[in-house]
C-alpha cells in the first residue's frame, strides 16, 4: 500500500492511500498488516549497539532515533499531507496552527529582514509580527489583501517573505495568489500561505506558486473539535531549512493526536463537500433576509472575491461571515445567545456549527473596516441546513429592534 511514491492519483484517492506505507502498517513476522498505521508512542528508542546509535543520529526523519523526531504514526501523517500537495518535498507538524506559523516565520526570517504580512491575517499571526518578530529585529509591513501584482511596489531589498491568507480571517477577502507568488518568485522572495480554509483539496497551494503551505489541522483535517495541530508543507528548496529550525525549536506532536488527524484526513473530501453545500445554502438564505446587511462568502456570485475564487478554488468550505443590518453589540449578543443548534465557541471546521461575534476594526492597519453593522462569523457543520436556518430565524426573532 502506497509504497510506489512516484505514482499519483486523484486527490480523493490520495486521501485514502496517503501515509499508509507497508513499513508502517505491517510486519512480515506477524503474517500481514493493518489498515491504519498503529499508534507508536515513544520517548526512548532502544538500539542494539553504540555503532547503530551513532549511525541513526545522522538519519533523516523517517528512522527511529528519539521520540521528538517522531515515530511511524507521526511520519504517516506528515507523508499523507505531503501527498496532498503536488510539488511538495515534505511536511513538518506542530502542536497547533499558531506554532506552525510562528516556527515557519522564525525559520525563514533573520534580524534586519522585512516581512510583508497580509492585513487580514489571523489575529495571533499579526500579534506575533508586532511582538516577538519585532523584538528579534524583523520589520513587518501589513498589505491590502487585494493588492495582487501591486505587491511588487512594496518589496524592498531586505524583504524576505510574503505571508498570505486567503480568504482572509473574519472578512474573507480572496487574494490573487498566483499574481503575488509570480512577483515574489521573480524578486527572490519566499511566500507562505495560511491555507486552513481551503485545504489542498480546494486549493493546492504549491501548484499556485506558494513555497510553504500552512494549515491549522485543528480545523477541517481533524474535523471533530477534539485535537489541535498545525502543519507546514514545503518545496524541496525550503524543506531542509524548515526541518532544521523545527528540530532546533524542539517542536514535537503526540502520536495519539496524529492518529486522530489521520482518521479525520480519510473523510476530509466528503466532509468538505457537505460543509460547502450546507454553508452555501445558509449564505444564500441569509443574503435574502431583510435583517442582513452583507454576506461575505466567495461562493456567492455577488461577493467581491467571487471571480478569483471561481478561477482558483475548486470549492468552498463552511466558514463565512455576515453583518446584521443596523445592529450593534447588544443586538448581536441577543441574536447569538438565542441560537440553539449553533454553539458559541472559538475554532471552526468541526462537524458541529458555531457562531461567534467578529470585530475586525481593531486588527486592520493597511486597510480600514468601516462597516458599522455588527459582524457574525459562522462555521457551518454537517447538520441538515434546514435546522440551521430555523435556528437563525430564532436568532432574528430574538434580536428585536434597537442596537
Ligand atoms: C485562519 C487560521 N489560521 C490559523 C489558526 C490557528 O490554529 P490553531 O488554533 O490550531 O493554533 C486559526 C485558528 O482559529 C485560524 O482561524
Amino acid at each position: 500500500m502506497n509504497d510506489r511514491k512516484d505514482e499519483r492519483f486523484r486527490p480523493a484517492t490520495e486521501l485514502v492511500r496517503a501515509g499508509r506505507r507497508t513499513d508502517w502498517t505491517s510486519d512480515p513476522r506477524l503474517g500481514g498488516g493493518v489498515v491504519n498505521p498503529p499508534v507508536w508512542r515513544a520517548s526512548t528508542i532502544l538500539y542494539d549497539s553504540i555503532a547503530e546509535m551513532k549511525a541513526r543520529g545522522h538519519a533523516t526523519h523517517d528512522k527511529l532515533y528519539y521520540g521528538r523526531r517522531g515515530t511511524p504514526t507521526v511520519w504517516a501523517l506528515a507523508d499523507a499531507l505531503t501527498g496532498m500537495e503536488p510539488g511538495a518535498e515534505g511536511t513538518l507538524l506542530y502542536p497547533s496552527g499558531v506554532a506552525a506559523i510562528t516556527s515557519g516565520l522564525l525559520a525563514l526570517l533573520s534580524p534586519g529582514d522585512h516581512l510583508l504580512m497580509v492585513d487580514t491575517a489571523y489575529e495571533p499571526t499579526r500579534q506575533f509580527c508586532d511582538g516577538m518578530l519585532k523584538r528579534f529585529g524583523v520589520e513587518t509591513s501589513f498589505y491590502d489583501p487585494l493588492i495582487g501584482a501591486g505587491i511588487g511596489d512594496l518589496i524592498r531589498p531586505e524583504t524576505k517573505l510574503i505571508f498570505l491568507e486567503s480568504p482572509g480571517s473574519l472578512t474573507f477577502e480572496v487574494q490573487d495568489v498566483p499574481a503575488i507568488t509570480r512577483v515574489a518568485r521573480e524578486r527572490g522572495v519566499v511566500t507562505m500561505l495560511d491555507n486552513t480554509w481551503a485545504t489542498p483539496l480546494l486549493f493546492p497551494a504549491l501548484a499556485h506558486g506558494v513555497d510553504v503551505a500552512m494549515m491549522s489541522l485543528t480545523k477541517y483535517v481533524g474535523g471533530h473539535s477534539d485535537a489541535m495541530m498545525g502543519s507546514l508543507t514545503a518545496t524541496p528548496a525550503l524543506w531542509p531549512r524548515l526541518r532544521k529550525a523545527t528540530y532546533q525549536l524542539g517542536q514535537a506532536v503526540s502520536p495519539d493526536d496524529c492518529a486522530l488527524m489521520l482518521r479525520g484526513l480519510r473523510t476530509l473530501d466528503v466532509r468538505l463537500q457537505r460543509h460547502g453545500v450546507n454553508a452555501l445554502a445558509v449564505a444564500e438564505w441569509l443574503a435574502a433576509r431583510p435583517e442582513v446587511g452583507r454576506v461575505f462568502h466567495p461562493g456567492l456570485p455577488g461577493d467581491a472575491g467571487h471571480r478569483l475564487w471561481s478561477r482558483d478554488f475548486s470549492g468552498a468550505s463552511g466558514l463565512f461571515g455576515f453583518t446584521l443590518k443596523g445592529a450593534g453589540d447588544a443586538a448581536r449578543a441577543r441574536f447569538i445567545d438565542a441560537l440553539a443548534h449553533f454553539g458559541l465557541g472559538f475554532s471552526w471546521g468541526g462537524y458541529e456549527s458555531l457562531a461567534v461575534p467578529a470585530d475586525p476594526q481593531a486588527i486592520r492597519s493597511a486597510t480600514a473596516w468601516t462597516d458599522p453593522d455588527a459582524l457574525v462569523r459562522l462555521s457551518i457543520g454537517l447538520e441538515d441546513p434546514a435546522d440551521l436556518i430555523a435556528d437563525l430565524e430564532r436568532g432574528f426573532a430574538a434580536m428585536g429592534g434597537g442596537g
